[in-house]
């Protein structure tokens, strides 16, 4: 089985590659995918999923790992 990665997109969203299922709250999934992106601004209008909308908002946060 291929690793799942969650990428933290600069000023985006995170992007989800490999194995995984991205369940509501009442654990019901959504449309089988193999990479996704979600929403890390709160802006989008088809959360939990990315639609661009942190480009017109201006979200910015580009974090590295190891400088938290
Ligand atoms: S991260 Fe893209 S709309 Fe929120």
């Amino acid at each position: 089985m291929a690793e799942t990665t969650i990428t933290v997109r600069d000023n985006g969203p995170y992007i989800v590659r490999g194995e995984f299922t991205v369940v509501d709250a009442e654990g019901k999934p959504f449309e089988k995918k193999d990479v996704v992106a979600l929403c890390r601004c709160g802006h989008s209008a088809t959360k939990p999923f990315c639609d661009g909308a942190h480009q017109r908002e201006g979200f910015s946060s580009a974090p590295r790992a190891g400088q938290s």
